[in-house]
């Protein structure tokens, strides 16, 4: 089998975040969203594995991942020179696939449990295709599949009414009959060739289409909430990793601190946190619940809490920090006349709630 990972698109809604690369790349717990996507293609024993790029900041995609070589597979680069739809990238890749059965899962896409049982079924199976599925609260946000005793019967991309709440999640295994089917396709009222409309017409075709379900975490990190909320969970899953002259700082939460940290005795780590190598943590900051920070940042006097803030950042300021994603290079610095005024620099589409 094959492997391939969706890392393109606008990520509008993660603006300014995306205005300097893709949104896979954002971090959770400290990593790129899609190296989880990449572990877990990996533990499958999928070896060939392309990825998908096009938009903002796909050289750094290049850059991070490489050939591959660092992460004992193969990757191939493929461009998808505009946004129009899962479809489509996955049809600029036929020539790449050639006559394998193949895994797709969308870079923006996070989940914990393995799919190294669902890929084996499916790779002993005569299964067109294998969808997971995993059931949300808004259905109308996602695609979603009509089940009846065990079948699917209709797969639809983001149903007014939708007939059931299983989302059709961004991990695919497909065999090579897709690519006819998508040359078939109409782009939808969202311009984009859906991959949820080739597998209904997948699902017409020969009825031959099973899935899985998900009943472990899984998210479509979309917006800031969802990459935050991801960022506690996947925390919450890591082992405890610290030097012992931070356990009075640890609560119940889980904490992981990098290599070469300065925290200073009264700073206070309610976990789940994770902390990247050579920080610097000062003057009685309150970091967590929920929080990571990036390798280099400096910070003291704040309070941080359900938030990332990614690397070498330097806040100096007695603020209270929640729900929020602070960039690479950011600085938050405290005047000492407050009541002056504030200064901003903001990028293009930041948001400041006070
Ligand atoms: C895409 C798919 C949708 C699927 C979702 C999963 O939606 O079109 O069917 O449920 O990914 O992440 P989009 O993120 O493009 O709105």
């Amino acid at each position: 089998m094959k492997g391939i990972i969706l890392h393109g698109g606008h990520g509008t809604r993660l603006r300014p975040l995306t205005h300097t690369g893709p949104k896979q790349l954002l971090p959770i717990a400290n990593k790129p969203m899609s190296e989880y996507c990449l572990e877990s293609i990996i533990e499958t024993g999928i070896k060939d594995i392309a990825i998908i790029i096009g938009g903002v900041g796909s050289d750094k995609v290049k850059e991070y991942y490489g050939n591959g070589g660092k992460f004992g597979v193969n990757i191939t680069y493929v461009e998808q020179d505009e946004p129009k739809g899962i479809a489509h990238a996955i049809r600029l890749c036929k020539e790449f696939i050639n006559n394998e059965k193949f895994l797709v899962f969308l870079g923006d896409n996070i989940i914990q449990k393995s799919i190294v049982e669902f890929t084996e079924r499916f790779k002993n199976s005569n299964f067109d295709s294998t969808i997971l599925l995993c059931e949300v609260n808004n259905p109308s946000r996602f695609g979603i599949a009509e089940v009846k005793n065990n079948k699917i019967l209709k797969i639809i991309e983001k149903p007014k009414n939708p007939p059931s709440n299983l989302a059709v999640t961004g991990i695919y295994l497909l065999t090579p009959k897709i690519f006819n089917i998508i040359d078939d396709l109409k782009p939808s009222w969202r311009n984009e060739l859906e991959i949820t409309d080739a597998l209904d017409n997948l699902l017409k075709q020969n009825d031959n289409i099973s899935y899985e379900i998900i009943t472990d975490y899984w998210k479509d990190t979309g917006t800031p909430e969802d990459i935050i909320h991801a960022n506690g969970e996947i925390i919450k899953k890591m082992d405890n990793s610290f030097e012992k002259k931070y356990d009075k700082n640890k609560n119940d939460g889980k904490l992981v601190i990098g290599e070469n940290c300065e925290i200073d005795s009264d700073v206070v780590i309610n976990g789940p946190v994770i902390i990247g190598n050579n920080c610097k943590i000062e003057c009685g900051t309150v970091i967590g619940p929920n929080a990571s920070i990036g390798d280099d940042t400096e910070i003291s006097k704040c309070q941080i809490k359900n938030s990332i803030v990614m690397k070498k950042c330097k806040i100096h300021s007695n603020v209270k920090i929640i729900d929020s994603i602070i960039a690479n290079n950011s600085e938050i610095f405290q005047k000492e006349k407050s009541d002056d005024g504030k200064i901003f620099l903001l990028g293009e589409g930041s948001k400041i709630s006070f």
